[in-house]
């Protein structure tokens, strides 16, 4: 029998009073659908076809509800819940995160209340309890916890025809949203007409329309959420990895959420204009004739063409062939001729003309890996500061803008090239503290006890090779990590604790071990500068010459690194853009949680001990009778959306210093200064650029709060060498040369052909 713990059994032991299996269908159901398929039919041109968003909403809201399907979903959902580091937090946060980031919520309550009308069959059919069952991710705001079922993802995604931005006129006044090819027509100077501000969408004030829908994203900063409304730049430079051109006109997470069948927006010059919205066809309609059948092919597990739908991986050093661009030729319109940039955009490195030629950028808009990017991601952040410093530049914009996360250890790498005698950490890590944890963490380090830490080769001994790959490595293993003095822990005991902290459970405070031998498989390949035989490196750009700049789309190693920055670094952090309200906003508005688990990892880990661990058919068989019996079934990896990542955040970080020990992203902390958005940075991403340097140290504070005074005004070069001459030359060019095209409209994100890893990422 499996021994049912405090949650665990709440949920399960209702599962026998359950009524028997109901079928709800609402209405006619085959219209819609089969109009969807003689829609997808006739778009045999295109990659991805698309119908009116009425339509696809009326064929997805046809598929029948089934009860006793439903049901296994929520049951089956509940034991990878409990990895999730912040419940306790979500529903009693600190009183400042409820009053300035977002509201509390009960997950536990939540999933309790869903389960409930799934046992009363109270939903008219399937779209409708799974939209419920996204919200209760999304509504945490933990960009890390996130789980997307197959009718939400599967099918279509929503969208709207017109990206729009959210601008100052001149950088002091508050924001105004306008259709953003309003904006490029203006300011490539092919308008007829004056581009107008949006005053109302679907005759709502415009603000707060866009306020609320912007709820709808990953973030839990609302200033942040509200920029990842619009298109950008730094975003549409990620392609199909990114968040694309906002949520607004359906990427990111606004491509899950049906936007309505029209957009009506109203202008400040009175004119009103009605587009209607779509939904891209994700999956061949061959054989769908309506609702039921839909369910039937797509929703009951064994999808007919999930390899059709969704490419097998490539090899991870083969660009992956795609129906968006390729690897190479992601394009990263308003960016100027890069010194140095990663072939997925992932890491550039530029130098600014004219009176900014002592101001070298680096932009990072993300840490992820794409096929095994960490090596040349390494690389080029090095090589361009070697290269800067060579080229006499003196000060540093670093732009993090559209930033997810992506591999921990990269994030520590770039502050260690920046700062290489700096301490190595800004805040601890912890995980929740219970029996799932406690088991595989015992076993893991029993086994790991009895084996060396070293790198072996695949090739010499294959047992040896995945026993040191996946257990001695991780971080289930206290040998793994280092205490919050960077001492060796002695025990699996002495890590896990617990400690009792909010009314949860926590492990120890536990740091990561930089010098460790097996770094290299934490961090897809590369040392740490700072550590090892990474040891010989000056620091290129004094604290007070650089200044990082963001969006507030900055989550998880992103704020690993942002962390360091600030509280080890000292360097000063601008944000941009926000709610078109005075005051200053926060520059890292994604989670700061320090490592998701993907929830097939999770059962992963509970299967290997229980199977491959385990000493004897014995111990295998008492590991049923615990919380590790519970990860056998596959229903929810069945029932996600396919291309979607189901997530929890399984590691909080908890800053240095902070005796209450609150997780990170429950800390509201303001920006140095806020900076507007104004037209000019929505195509040419170098008036930011300036705009910051100006603000740190050209003496002129673009800032609408907060200040970075203190640095003195730069000293400009006078003297110009051939190569700032050559280089201003082809910024000029690269800058009369922009044209309307450069600006794709047709960038959404799709995480079935762009496959992102990585160990701390908030996926798009
Ligand atoms: C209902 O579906 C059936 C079967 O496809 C079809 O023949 C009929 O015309 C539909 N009725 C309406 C009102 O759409
Ligand atoms: C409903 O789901 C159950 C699995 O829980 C499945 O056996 C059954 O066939 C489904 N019903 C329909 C009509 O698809
Ligand atoms: C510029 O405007 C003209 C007239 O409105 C239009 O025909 C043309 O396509 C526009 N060019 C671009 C690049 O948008
Ligand atoms: C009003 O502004 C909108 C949005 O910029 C524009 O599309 C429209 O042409 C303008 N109308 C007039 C009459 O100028
Ligand atoms: C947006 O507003 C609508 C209507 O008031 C409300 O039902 C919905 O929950 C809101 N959405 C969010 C994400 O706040
Ligand atoms: C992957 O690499 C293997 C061995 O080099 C090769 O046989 C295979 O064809 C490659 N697959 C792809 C999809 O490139
Ligand atoms: C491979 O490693 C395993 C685990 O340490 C060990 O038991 C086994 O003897 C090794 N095999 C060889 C051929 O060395
Ligand atoms: C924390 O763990 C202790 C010891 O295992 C247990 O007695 C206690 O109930 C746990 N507290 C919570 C809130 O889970
Ligand atoms: C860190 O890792 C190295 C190499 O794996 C090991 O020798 C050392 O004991 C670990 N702990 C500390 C505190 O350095
Ligand atoms: C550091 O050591 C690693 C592993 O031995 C090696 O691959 C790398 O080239 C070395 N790097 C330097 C800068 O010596
Ligand atoms: C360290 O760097 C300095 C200056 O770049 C160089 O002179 C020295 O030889 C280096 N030392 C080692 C051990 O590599
Ligand atoms: C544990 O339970 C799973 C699922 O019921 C079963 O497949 C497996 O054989 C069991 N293992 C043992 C050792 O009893």
């Amino acid at each position: 029998m499996v021994l049912l713990k405090s949650i665990a059994s709440l949920f399960l032991a209702s599962i026998a009073s359950a009524s028997p299996l109901q079928l709800v269908a609402r209405q006619n159901a085959s219209s819609p659908c089969a109009a969807v398929a003689a829609s997808v039919a006739t778009q045999t041109a295109v990659a991805v076809p698309t119908v009116p968003a009425q339509l696809a909403y009326d064929c997805i809201t046809s598929v029948p509800f089934n009860q006793s399907a439903a049901l296994a979903l929520v049951d089956g959902i509940v034991p990878y819940v409990k990895w999730q580091s912040t419940t306790a937090y979500l529903k009693d946060p600190p009183e400042e995160y409820g009053e300035k980031i977002q509201d509390a919520v009960d997950i536990w309550g939540e999933l309790e209340k869903i389960r409930a009308k799934v046992v009363d069959g109270a939903y008219e059919n399937e779209f409708e309890f799974g939209f419920e069952l996204y919200l209760f991710s999304q509504t945490t705001h933990d960009g890390h916890f996130v789980f997307v079922p197959d009718v939400i993802g599967t099918v279509f995604n929503w969208a709207r025809k017109t990206p729009l931005v959210s601008v100052s006129s001149d950088g002091k006044e508050l924001p105004k949203p306008f259709v953003y090819t309003d904006v490029l027509a203006e300011s490539f100077k092919n308008a007829s007409f004056t581009p107008s501000a949006i005053v109302s969408i679907n005759g709502q004030d415009a603000s707060e329309y866009l306020e609320n829908w912007s709820q709808y994203g990953s973030l839990q900063d609302r200033d942040a959420l509200y920029n990842n409304v619009f298109y950008e730049l730094a975003s549409v430079s990620l392609g199909g990895s990114g968040a694309g051109m906002g949520t607004f006109s359906g990427s990111g997470r606004g491509r899950w959420v049906y936007p309505g069948a029209e957009t009506t927006l109203e202008f400040e010059n009175g004119t009103t204009v009605t587009y209607s919205n779509y939904a891209r066809v994700l999956i061949p309609f061959n054989g769908i004739t309506d609702g039921e059948s839909l369910y039937k092919l797509w929703f009951t597990g064994n999808q007919p063409t999930a390899t059709e739908a969704e490419p097998a991986p490539s090899n991870s050093t083969t660009p992956t062939p795609s129906s968006t661009p390729s690897a190479t030729s992601i394009p990263a319109p308003g960016y100027p001729p890069p010194v140095l940039r990663e072939e997925h955009n992932l890491i550039g490195g530029y130098y600014l003309d004219d009176e900014y030629s002592d101001v070298a950028v680096l932009a990072v808009p993300s840490f992820v890996s794409l096929d095994s990017a960490e090596i040349p991601f390494q690389q080029i952040g090095e090589n361009f500061l070697a290269a800067a410093r060579k080229a006499g530049k003196t000060k540093l914009v670093i732009d993090v803008s559209a930033n997810g996360g992506g591999t921990i250890l990269q994030g520590y790498d770039l502050y260690k090239q920046l700062f290489p005698n700096g301490i190595g950490h800004a805040a601890a890590d912890t995980f929740r503290a219970f029996e799932a944890t406690d088991l595989i963490g015992e076993k893991f380090s029993a086994v790991s006890e009895g084996l060396p830490r070293k790198l072996v080769d695949e090739s010499d001994n294959e047992t040896l090779f995945e026993l040191e790959y996946e257990v001695v490595s991780s971080t289930l293993n206290y040998q793994t990590d280092v205490d919050v003095n960077e001492n060796n822990f002695p025990s699996w005991d002495a890590k896990f604790g617990p400690v009792e902290r909010h009314g949860d459970n926590y492990t120890n405070l536990f740091r990561w071990n930089l010098s460790d031998v097996l770094t290299p498989w934490n961090s897809g390949g590369i040392y740490i500068h700072g550590y090892g035989n990474l040891t010989n490196f000056t620091q290129p750009f004094k604290a007070e010459d650089i200044v990082v700049v963001t969006d507030g789309y900055c989550a998880s190693t992103c704020t690993i690194f942002s962390e360091l920055m600030r509280k080890r670094g000292g360097v000063k952090y601008v944000s941009l853009g926000g709610r078109s309200k005075a005051g200053a906003t926060q520059a890292i508005g994604g989670v700061k949680g320090t490592n998701n688990y993907p929830w097939s990892y999770i059962q992963f880990l509970a299967q290997y001990t229980a199977t491959t661990l385990a000493a004897s058919p014995e111990e295998a068989a008492y590991y049923n009778t615990t919380e590790l019996g519970d990860y056998w079934s596959n229903v929810v990896f069945d029932r996600a959306a396919i291309g979607s990542s189901i997530n929890v955040n399984f590691r909080d970080g908890i800053a240095d210093g902070d005796e209450r020990q609150t997780p990170l992203q429950f800390v509201y902390e303001e920006s140095d200064c806020r900076i507007l958005y104004t037209k000019e940075m929505t195509y040419d991403v170098t008036a930011i650029w300036k705009a910051v340097a100006d603000s740190a140290w050209g003496g002129k504070s673009h800032c609408v709060a907060g200040e970075l005074g203190g640095y003195g005004k730069r000293q400009v070069k006078r003297e110009r060498s051939i190569q700032d001459k050559i280089l201003a030359r082809r910024i000029q060019q690269w800058r009369r040369g922009l044209s309307i095209e450069d600006y794709p409209l047709d960038v959404f994100t799709d995480l079935r052909t762009n496959r992102l890893s990585g160990n701390a990422i908030m996926y798009p």
